[in-house]
């Protein structure tokens, strides 16, 4: 792990544009955290509670959970603090509510965002990389059946892990949902960080390097490590 400066940014992009998967590039390569509130409301669906529940069924449609779920869970992960390498939001904010929420939750913790890196992917390819995806039952390591296959010892490359799972939200219907869910509610956040001086779009039909490549380029990482 190489130092680099503290960043806070967050990853905008629509349904499998890559942002999970560059998120944890940036966590090895220069000691980010990674809040991702997708992870979290898993999470939350597993723990069996009535709240669980009915996150897990907006989920499986493809629909967004409600703003107030999203913000509080990321306050109180803000709230634990820990991050001296600097936060990465992925897949949050999704609205504009939350981009507020965002920036007064920073503020009031001292903080502000560095950049807004936006990953643009074409429709077709989303639906190629989410049909493929395959992810580590128990560290989370993302693979792609035909990109970046399970090793062939059948092994997680991180944890060693050997069951893997599909996302029950990775069907074409849900997909169709999310993706008009990111263009009506979540694609207006990059006019939102245009104005604010922070967008920095990248190329991400590019391969997993080339695209770790752009990411290090854009936050003008140190050249060193990153990609
Ligand atoms: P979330 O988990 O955030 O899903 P998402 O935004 O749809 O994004 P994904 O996790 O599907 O994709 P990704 O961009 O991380 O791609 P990945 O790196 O895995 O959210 C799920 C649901 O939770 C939402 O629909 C909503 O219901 C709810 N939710 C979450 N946050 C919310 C919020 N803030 N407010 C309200 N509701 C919220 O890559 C995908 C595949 O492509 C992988 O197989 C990977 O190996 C492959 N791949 C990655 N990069 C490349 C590359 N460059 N070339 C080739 N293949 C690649």
């Amino acid at each position: 792990m190489t130092s680099a400066p503290a960043l806070n940014i967050v990853l905008l992009g629509p349904p499998a544009a890559g942002k999970g998967t560059q998120a944890r590039r940036l966590v090895e390569d220069w000691g980010m955290v990674q809040l991702s509130t997708g992870d979290m409301l898993r999470a939350a669906r597993s723990s069996g509670t009535e709240v669980g529940r009915r996150v897990a069924e907006v989920m499986d449609r493809g629909h967004l959970v409600t703003d107030g779920i999203v913000i509080d869970l990321i306050r109180e992960r803000l709230g634990q603090g820990g991050a001296r390498g600097g936060f990465i939001f992925d897949g949050f904010p999704r609205t504009l509510a939350q981009a507020d929420a965002l920036e007064e939750a920073l503020r009031e913790m001292g903080m502000r965002l560095d950049a807004a890196v936006e990953f643009r992917v074409d429709d077709e390819a989303l639906v190629e990389r989410i049909s493929g995806r395959v992810t580590c039952a128990a560290c989370g390591e993302v693979y792609h059946d035909r990109t970046r296959p399970i090793p062939a010892d059948g092994r997680c490359v991180r944890c060693g892990g050997t069951e893997f799972t599909r996302r029950a939200d990775d069907n074409a219907e849900s997909l169709r949902t999310r993706l008009f869910a990111y263009y009506k509610q979540t694609a207006p956040l990059i006019g939102y960080y245009h104005c604010k001086g922070i967008l920095r779009p990248v190329d991400g039909m590019g391969g997993v390097e080339d695209v770790a490549r752009a990411v290090a380029a854009t936050l003008r990482l140190p050249a060193a490590a990153g990609a």
